[in-house]
């Protein structure tokens, strides 16, 4: 209900003439075989998937990528010309473009990272840390145990933390990603003392919606430099383009505005 994706597909669907359009549909989770199954003959190109399918549709597909199988979850699937579904998760690089077009300097491996959560979005943020050569990854979730459970597949580079410890964590720290669903429309604030944080921390929000969280305002107001999340479905949605229809999208000035104008500033 809150996904941006109908209309920024929709948009890429009018610039590039194609006649096609893309539909939300309400799935529940007993029939997500079949409604992954009749994709072929009703004549999609593909999909994306959202909570709670991502993980359940890993086992349905056909194929999956090295990405999506070290995740554990799908966030795109393409049907190929023989009917089979191939699925991918696209969040990882929607992540690592959508920082890199706000900050083109940035590393992963400049010094600790500071992740928070450890659900779908986390997943995708820790692989995407991971691969791209972090040597330390705190990561801090309300259910400790499932902080241990990403470390352990992840590797010694991922230190897991209690959620008591989330204040502290920023010390030192070089990135601070909220996958957590805090700060989103509905849910409270991220509750998080930035105190110990260096001022050049990067400070990155998964969550959307608003546009601006009250962490990213936080964190602007004490002089962090900040990216959003909306970068990351924008970037993650250009990278479904290429895999369905071999086009290649651009986040572009007129893309954002359009999307950010259908969701709440603050
Ligand atoms: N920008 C993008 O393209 C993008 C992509 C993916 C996700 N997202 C956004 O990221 C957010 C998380 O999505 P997800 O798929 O990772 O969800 P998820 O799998 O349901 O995970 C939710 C996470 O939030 C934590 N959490 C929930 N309530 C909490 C609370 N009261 N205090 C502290 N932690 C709490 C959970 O901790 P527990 O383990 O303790 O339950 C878990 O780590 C959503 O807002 C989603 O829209 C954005």
């Amino acid at each position: 209900m809150h996904s941006r994706s109908p209309a920024l597909h929709n948009y890429f669907f009018k610039k590039y003439g194609l006649a096609g359009s893309y539909v939300p549909l309400a799935i529940p989770p007993e029939r997500l075989e079949p409604a992954l199954r009749a994709l072929a003959p009703l004549g999609f190109a593909g999909c994306n998937l959202t909570i709670p399918h991502k993980e359940r549709a890993l086992a349905i597909v056909d194929e999956i990528d090295n990405a999506a199988r070290r995740i554990g979850a799908i966030s795109c699937v393409v049907v190929r010309p023989d009917g089979s579904l191939w699925g991918t998760n696209n969040d990882v690089h929607g992540f690592a473009r959508n920082i890199l077009q706000h900050r083109p300097g940035w590393r992963a491996d400049a010094g600790p990272a500071v992740v928070l959560g450890a659900g779908g979005g986390a997943r995708a943020v820790v692989y995407c840390l991971v691969e791209r050569g972090a040597r330390e990854i705190r990561l801090v979730n309300r259910t400790r145990e499932r902080a241990d459970t990403l470390a352990r597949e992840f590797g010694s580079s991922v230190i897991p933390l209690d959620w008591e410890d989330r204040h502290r964590a920023l010390d030192g720290a070089a990135l601070l990603v909220n996958s957590t669903s805090q700060g989103m429309i509905g849910q409270p604030s991220l509750d998080l003392r930035l105190d110990a944080l260096p001022s050049i921390a990067v400070v990155v929000d998964i969550v959307y919606i608003p546009r601006e969280t009250p962490l990213l305002a936080a964190a602007r107001r004490r002089g962090n430099p900040t990216v959003d999340g909306l970068g990351m479905l924008l970037h993650q949605a250009c990278i479904a383009w290429k895999y369905w229809f071999d086009l290649d999208p651009e986040v572009t000035a007129d893309l954002r505005e359009t999307i950010e104008a259908t969701i709440p500033k603050t």
